[in-house]
């Protein structure tokens, strides 16, 4: 840790979840009657800033919304968070993103998402952060912003000895091919099978492992997660949980293993308490109101074996 707390600058989205429940998939051309509809305040940056911050670090959210309702929420909700968001912008253009998870009976999820003024984030403003970055000791990256800001954020991390974790989520063609300093790739198994193009989530992950990275840790839900570094390729289960909503899980894993790496924690328990935190967010609705805090992760690994 470079300070006493342990630092994190999360470079990402800000998406309003716009919820629709429904009892099966749509076949195309079907009109379905949905069981449910919320909106949640979401976004993988978003979600990943506030279970850091939930988790215990201290987490700079850099970002842009546009200038509407959507916007002056997500503004809010981060002052509730007592979140500064001196770093993130207001787009004079482009609308707040927007996304619409659809959650089936299973908890599970298809998202569809418009990132609008996300991908007008500048590496302007990324340097105005320069400061929070160096200072940190993870930066947490995904495919949801400008890419060229990414890409100036992970430069300015490397300059300064900043970790930096990618969630490489959406893959989209703009990012295909990145060439940027990264030390922790984490996708999810649908991720991971794209960017590899190979069968199991043992080929993916060799596939994408290179010796330039700490680690690449795939994330594989109810199953757990794949781990390959430099010692080879571990599992670590996950914990079993009546799923309600996987939506934001996947950001609360990254969270938790982006804290234990920020805190100086070794990778394998960093995953175990990933997988905990990951499972903690499957049981309730929404994004951001399923984002744990760290007390909670720490009863609930205390009290529950992952399902070996
Ligand atoms: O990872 C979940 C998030 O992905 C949702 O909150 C949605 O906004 C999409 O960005």
């Amino acid at each position: 840790m470079k300070g006493g707390q342990p630092r994190v600058v999360v470079v990402g989205s800000m998406v309003m979840d716009l919820v629709f429940r429904v009892g099966h998939r749509p076949k195309p051309g079907e009109t379905l009657l949905g069981e449910g509809f919320a909106m949640f305040l979401g976004g993988k940056g978003f979600n990943q800033a506030i279970a850091c911050h939930r988790l215990g670090a201290e987490t700079t959210l850099v970002g842009r919304v546009g200038r509407d309702e959507f916007g002056d929420r997500f503004i809010r909700r981060l002052h509730d968070e007592r979140i500064s968001t001196r770093f993130v912008s207001a787009d004079p253009e482009h609308g707040t993103g927007v996304a619409s998870p659809t959650v089936y009976p299973d908890g599970g999820n298809s998202i569809i998402g418009v990132p609008r003024a996300n991908l007008a984030l500048t590496p302007a403003d990324v340097e105005a952060a320069e400061d929070r970055i160096a200072a940190a000791d993870v930066l947490m990256l995904q495919f949801e912003v400008n890419p060229e800001a990414s890409q100036a954020a992970a430069h300015i991390a490397r300059r300064h000895g900043t970790l930096v974790l990618l969630d490489p989520a959406p893959v989209h063609a703009h990012c295909e091919n990145i060439d940027w300093p990264i030390d922790f790739l984490v996708p999810n198994e649908v991720e991971a099978q794209m960017l590899a193009d190979c069968d199991s989530p043992e080929e993916w992950a060799r596939e994408l492992y290179d010796e330039e990275l700490e680690a690449v840790v795939i994330s594989r839900g109810a199953a757990g997660a794949l781990v390959i570094d430099g010692r080879g390729v571990r599992e670590f289960p996950g914990f079993r949980v009546r799923a309600v909503d996987t939506t934001g899980a996947g950001d609360a894993f990254r969270a938790g293993l982006a804290v234990m790496v920020a805190r100086g924690r070794g990778l394998d328990e960093a995953v175990r308490f990933a997988n905990a935190c990951g499972a903690l967010a499957c049981t309730r609705e929404g994004a951001e109101p399923s984002m744990p805090r760290l007390d909670e992760v720490l009863s609930f690994a205390g009290a529950n074996e992952p399902a070996g």
